[in-house]
């Protein structure tokens, strides 16, 4: 059963937001108009990745970064380029949208 998590327009372009849904936890990124939506939990030792509320990326918004050691994933495929687990990748999840409404599947 789809789980609407937000409206597509409640993301600003270039941020981040987290959600819990039945216990899993994850987020949103939307970069250059486009939705990536992840587990939120790294790769290296299985924790959350942001540093407070909703904030998932680094500096300069280019990057998701975890907050524990910084590991570095890229937004469009969560591949980790930098850090303590580089190689591996965050575990992408499935969503659509529909009337505007994101819904994870
Ligand atoms: S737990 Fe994420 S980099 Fe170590």
């Amino acid at each position: 059963m789809p789980t609407e998590l937000c409206h597509f327009n409640d993301i600003p372009e270039g941020e981040s937001k987290g959600f819990t849904v039945d216990g899993l936890a994850l987020f949103a990124v939307k970069k250059d108009a486009e939705l990536y939506l992840y587990k939120n939990e790294c790769p290296h030792l299985g924790v959350n990745l942001e540093w407070q509320e909703d904030q998932f990326l680094d500096l300069d918004g280019d990057l998701i970064e975890c907050s524990m050691h910084g590991a570095l994933f890229q937004i469009t495929d969560g591949h980790c380029i930098a850090g303590p687990c580089q190689g591996e990748a965050l575990q992408p999840l499935p969503w659509k949208m529909d009337d505007g409404r994101v819904y994870l599947l």
